[in-house]
């Protein structure tokens, strides 16, 4: 494990974005990023601050899950983020940041990631990461979105408590130590362009549905109601996955987890 504490100097040095990470809040440890970066957001934080920190103690995962990372080891941050687009076109925003994920992952780094519908992080087909999108409303209105990211980086997930068995790391895929601060960096200069055009109405849906690592296959998907099975076919504009199930309906989910199967 290769524990070092994160240097927001060194992230901010030659940072080429306008939006993103112009604002940082650093704090070597905190109850969750996404928490910190509600509280700022009612405080009127502007589009693009980041949370940073080096270590969360009650870190949020999708579906009511903890999530955690050894201290000084991994990428742990939350966007603030406030574009002006109807509430229907939240997903666009969290496709925007998993997208920039694997853009800066690839740019920074050997490992070549992939998503994996709704919103993981995948390394050589193994969860690395994965995002948690929440939104607030005013007057009906989206007022804004934060996305919290999580990717593991410079430590072995094998066997460590918490952590779901298969889970992989920067570190594990691309075989030496991450350096942080610059792959942070990247990540929010590849996430940008995407988050500036959709706010300027544009879809990444495409882009997306040929990030998602699952779709063609058939798979199972577990939500809070059940299991389904059936043909990942393609996405939508709000992120839906479309099953073809066997009987040849076709069917959206909305949230789950999403393991390949054999062909039905
Ligand atoms: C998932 O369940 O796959 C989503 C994990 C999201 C974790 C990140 S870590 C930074 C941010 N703060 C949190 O409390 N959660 C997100």
């Amino acid at each position: 494990m290769t524990a070092v504490p994160f240097q927001t100097s060194e992230f901010q040095r030659g940072l080429a974005t306008n939006v993103l990470g112009r604002v940082v809040h650093f704090r070597p440890a905190v109850d969750s990023t996404n928490a910190l970066a509600r509280t700022l957001t009612n405080e009127g934080a502007a589009d693009g601050t980041l949370v940073v920190t080096d270590f969360q103690t009650a870190g949020r995962g999708r579906l009511d899950r903890a999530w955690h990372a050894p201290a000084g080891t991994s990428l742990l941050f939350s966007l603030i983020l406030r574009p002006r687009i109807a509430v229907g076109r939240f997903h666009q925003v969290t496709m925007a940041a998993g997208l920039g994920c694997v853009a800066g992952i690839a740019r920074a780094t050997a490992a070549d990631a992939r998503l994996k519908w709704p919103n993981d992080v995948t390394l050589g087909g193994r969860k690395a990461g994965g995002m948690l999108g929440e939104f607030g409303l005013r007057d009906d209105a989206l007022d804004y979105v934060i996305v919290g990211i999580g990717l593991n980086g410079n430590f072995d997930p094998a066997g460590m408590e918490g952590i779901p068995p298969g889970a992989a790391s920067l570190m594990t895929a691309a075989g030496l130590p991450v350096a942080r601060e610059p792959l942070l960096r990247v990540i929010l200069e590849e996430i940008e362009p995407r988050y500036l055009a959709v706010c300027a109405g544009e879809s990444l849906r495409a882009e997306w549905a040929r990030a998602l690592e699952t779709l063609g296959e058939s798979v199972r998907v577990t939500t809070h109601t059940g299991s389904i099975e059936g043909v990942a076919e393609d996405v939508g504009e709000d992120g839906a996955l479309f099953l073809r199930l066997a009987d040849g309906s076709r069917q959206a989910v909305h949230a789950g987890d999403v393991v390949a199967t054999r062909p039905i």
